[in-house]
């Protein structure tokens, strides 16, 4: 498989599993988190599907499209390992769906640095709430759902919280 297919599989595999994401979430009163903002597709793809849903974003460095920017008020600007642990004072227990899409080329760091925000991440989550996710999640608090059906296990992730998060 050249790499234009298999980048090409990766971004249908991430907006399968958003949409699936988003529709497991019809009965689920939450917020929506993502991490990880880069140029703004899948932030811009989040507000086009659940336009009724709070979105708040994390990011280390804003580069996205001046359309795909957040509002500051929505925008936790920063390291992923400080914003994280500041973040759950705010938005602890209260997320239905939380995108994480981290990954920056270097596949040991970013598995490194999922590993390390797991605990934080799994905070933010209500009972339930959906967590789609680049990397594959390790964590007691998050049982994996499989991929939608043109997904092939192993290209992006999708889990289910547990009722115990905290
Ligand atoms: C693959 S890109 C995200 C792509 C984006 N979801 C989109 O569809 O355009 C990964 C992003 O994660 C951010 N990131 C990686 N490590 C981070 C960290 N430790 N703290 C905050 N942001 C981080 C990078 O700055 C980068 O913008």
């Amino acid at each position: 498989m050249s790499r234009l297919d298999s980048a090409i599989r990766r971004l249908q595999a991430q907006r399968a599993c958003l949409d699936l994401g988003a529709s497991l979430l019809r009965e689920l009163p939450g917020l929506v988190v993502e991490l990880g903002l880069g140029n703004g597709r899948t932030y811009d793809h989040l507000r086009s599907i659940l336009p009724d849903r709070e979105i708040f974003v994390f990011e280390r460095e804003v580069r996205a499209h001046p359309d795909c920017i957040p509002e500051a008020s929505h925008l936790f600007l920063g390291d992923l390992r400080e914003t994280l642990p500041a973040a759950t004072r705010r938005l602890g227990g209260q997320v239905a769906l939380l995108h994480s899409d981290i990954g920056t080329g270097d596949p040991e760091e970013t598995a490194a640095l999922t590993a390390e925000i797991a605990p934080w991440l799994v905070r933010l989550l209500r009972p339930d709430a959906i967590v789609a996710s680049d990397q594959p999640l390790e964590h007691a608090a998050l049982r994996p759902l499989p991929p939608p059906e043109d997904v092939r296990p192993g290209r992006y992730f999708l889990y289910r919280a547990g009722i115990t998060t905290l």
